[in-house]
């Protein structure tokens, strides 16, 4: 009989994830990819706090909607994470998206991001968003497939002043 596979745990960040995620954060960085906003300008305590609040829309800095911020964890290891706007802004809509994940370089091509991005579309829909807008680099393939794979429709490519393409999809949030 095979072991039984750990699953991937989505939860809020808790005080024993401060080196794992500084960790994450690290690697992220050197792909120009942001895995915990605010991090390098807060202490631990201090960020578990604002995403805390976040979450619940207090203490928003203007422009700032609420979010809610998970880590994906497998056995205790932190994999990756995701993160829900509640709602879009017109910057939101034009880049950003409801959604953003992230799975760490030596936890990838696992199936992870996929497994996030559902999770984060189940947080989506219990935050009353529909039909979630998703967003990736033109070029970023493996996030491409990620929003294919969970249902996501090419609605356009926008292309900035810089010509960085950014492709826009519309993902059901229900489960199928
Ligand atoms: C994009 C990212 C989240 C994918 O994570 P992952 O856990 O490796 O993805 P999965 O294993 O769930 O794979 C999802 C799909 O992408 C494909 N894929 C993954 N990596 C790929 C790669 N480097 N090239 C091509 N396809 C790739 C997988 O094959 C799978 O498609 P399939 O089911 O048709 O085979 C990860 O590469 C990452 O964190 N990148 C940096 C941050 C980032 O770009 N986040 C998204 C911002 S929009």
């Amino acid at each position: 009989m095979p072991e039984p596979q750990p699953a991937l745990v989505l939860r809020r960040p808790a005080p024993a994830d401060e080196a794992q995620v500084r960790g994450a954060a690290r690697e992220l960085a050197a792909e120009g990819f942001d895995f915990a906003p605010l991090l390098d300008d807060l202490a631990w305590p201090d960020w578990l706090a604002t995403m805390a609040d976040r979450e619940a829309g207090l203490h928003l800095p203007e422009g700032i909607v609420p979010e809610t911020f998970v880590l994906a964890t497998l056995d205790g290891v932190v994999v990756g994470r995701g993160s829900v706007r509640h709602r879009l802004t017109p910057a939101l809509e034009r880049l950003g998206g409801h959604v953003g994940y992230a799975v760490r370089p030596g936890h990838r091509r696992r199936g992870y991001a996929t497994v996030i991005l559902r999770g984060c579309l189940d947080l989506a829909a219990a935050a009353g968003v529909h039909a979630a807008l998703v967003t990736c680099a033109d070029t970023n393939t493996a996030s491409a497939r990620t929003i294919e794979r969970a249902g996501g429709v090419l609605r356009d490519v926008l292309v900035d002043s810089d010509g960085r393409a950014t492709r826009r999809y519309d993902v059901p949030t229900a489960r199928a």
